[in-house]
């Protein structure tokens, strides 16, 4: 079931044509389907069918929208947050402390106070020295605080270099080889109830394999450490399944991932976590947008200028990203052009020499998954505004994130009376 699809050859979200949304909330728009997002939690739970009682916090830095997260929450989504922000959100949202999960590698002081104060259900550490300032601050609290030690396990994730995360140089984690070691002062806080471990090696991961070598890594530590008199009852999977961008690319699907997961899993006698993003998000979301013009270039094909930009969606500027784009009322005629936004940079090109549906001034398009790290990752470079996103439920829809103007940005700053 596709709840992005066309009907008398106009592109829906769910029951709601397309045109309708941009009309009246303006483009460029974010959409996303509820009914997707729900599909997905709810794959993403039946692959894991074969553990006990998996805890899914949804990784809240792919759409931290409040609409977004409530829908997750409804379907008992807990959330894994990396920031004060993120934490305040998941709380508004109605995700319950215990079910929060928190993570990062530079939680600040004021950070894990507001992570004590709300009662999060569990740290993710990751580094020593983390620790050591966690347990004071929770000493002082007059609590433990349930902590998981996050792992760097060495493995290549096979994806693009700046979203791995699991490799010897990267900053996340404590290396496997002092891991033990760490834990065991660790356990040693006072303030701290060190209970299991966790780890996650990337994102948009095509393949199991390194997720099965770093599971594979992560179940030695745990043997480890219980052997050296800790106990163990927790171990946290991370995220990172890929998703596919382009029609006809195929992923591990959540229900692979599961049975990879129990095989390797079988034993450890743990609560496991995950933390999955994208795979929950990315797909339940568009980035709609209007053509301003179509531009003659010198030999090559047109440049189709659309009135989003990379300070909307930063993916393909930044990581080289391929999003479908397709027509919002395709005529059936084709042709090929660079697809760019206005911004004053050639970074801000979503696409060279594609083959995409003909189209020319004022026709509405679509990026096609765009729903995770999509607006949350928007800036509001060469003074534009933030962008809107609408939620749609059936043919129900709402703005869920009013669009910012640039004058509400412009409201924030000042001129000294001294200039
Ligand atoms: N857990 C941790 C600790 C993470 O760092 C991440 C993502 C996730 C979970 C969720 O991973 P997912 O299931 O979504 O792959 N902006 C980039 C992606 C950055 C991912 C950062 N960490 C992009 O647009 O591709």
């Amino acid at each position: 079931m596709n709840h992005f699809a066309y009907r008398d050859g106009v592109l829906h979200v769910e029951d709601v044509p397309l045109p309708a949304i941009a009309e009246a909330a303006g483009t460029p728009v974010y959409v996303y389907s509820r009914a997707t997002l729900v599909r997905h939690v709810r794959a993403f739970r039946e692959g894991l069918s074969a553990l006990e009682n998996p805890h899914i916090a949804f990784a809240v830095k792919a759409n931290p929208n409040l609409a977004v997260l409530r829908v997750l929450a409804n379907e008992g989504c807990g959330a894994d947050v990396v920031s004060g922000g993120e934490m305040t959100r998941a709380l508004a949202a109605g995700i319950a402390p215990a079910d929060i999960v928190f993570s990062g590698v530079g939680k600040t002081h004021a950070e894990l106070v507001q992570g004590i104060e709300a009662g999060i259900g569990q740290f993710n550490i990751e580094s020593e020295e983390e620790g050591y300032e966690l347990s004071m601050i929770a000493q002082r609290h007059g609590v433990r605080v349930p902590c998981a030690l996050r792992v760097n396990p060495d493995v290549d994730a096979r994806t693009h270099e700046k979203i791995s995360t699991g490799k010897r140089e990267n900053k996340f984690g404590v290396p496997l080889d002092r891991a033990a070691a760490i834990y065991a002062a660790l356990a040693g806080e006072p303030g701290l109830e060190m209970r299991g471990v966790a780890v996650h090696i990337g994102s948009q991961l095509s393949d199991l394999e390194p997720l099965e070598t770093a599971f594979g890594k992560l179940g030695d530590l745990v043997a480890d450490l219980r052997a050296g008199g800790h106990p163990v009852t927790h171990a946290d999977l991370g995220g990172g399944l890929g998703v596919p961008y382009r029609e006809g690319e195929v992923f591990p699907s959540p229900a692979e991932y599961g049975a990879m997961v129990a095989r390797v899993t079988a034993g450890w006698d743990v609560r496991l976590s995950f933390e999955p993003g994208r795979v929950i998000a990315a797909n339940a979301g568009v980035l709609l947008t209007r053509v301003v013009r179509a531009k003659r270039s010198g030999n090559g094909p047109p440049f189709v200028i659309v009135d989003a930009a990379m300070n909307d969606l930063a993916r393909p500027a930044m990581y080289g990203a391929w999003h479908d784009f397709d027509a919002v009322e395709p005529t059936g005629e084709r042709m090929t052009a660079h697809i760019v936004g206005p911004i004053c940079e050639t970074g801000d090109t979503f696409a060279m020499d594609r083959d995409i549906d003909a189209m020319g001034p004022g026709d509405l398009a679509v990026f096609r998954s765009a729903g995770a790290y999509g607006a949350t990752m928007a800036s509001s470079y060469n003074s534009r505004g933030f962008v809107a996103e609408v939620l749609v439920d059936g043919d129900k829809w709402a703005v869920v994130a009013d669009r910012i103007s640039p004058h509400a940005i412009m409201d924030a700053e000042r001129v000294p009376d001294w200039l």
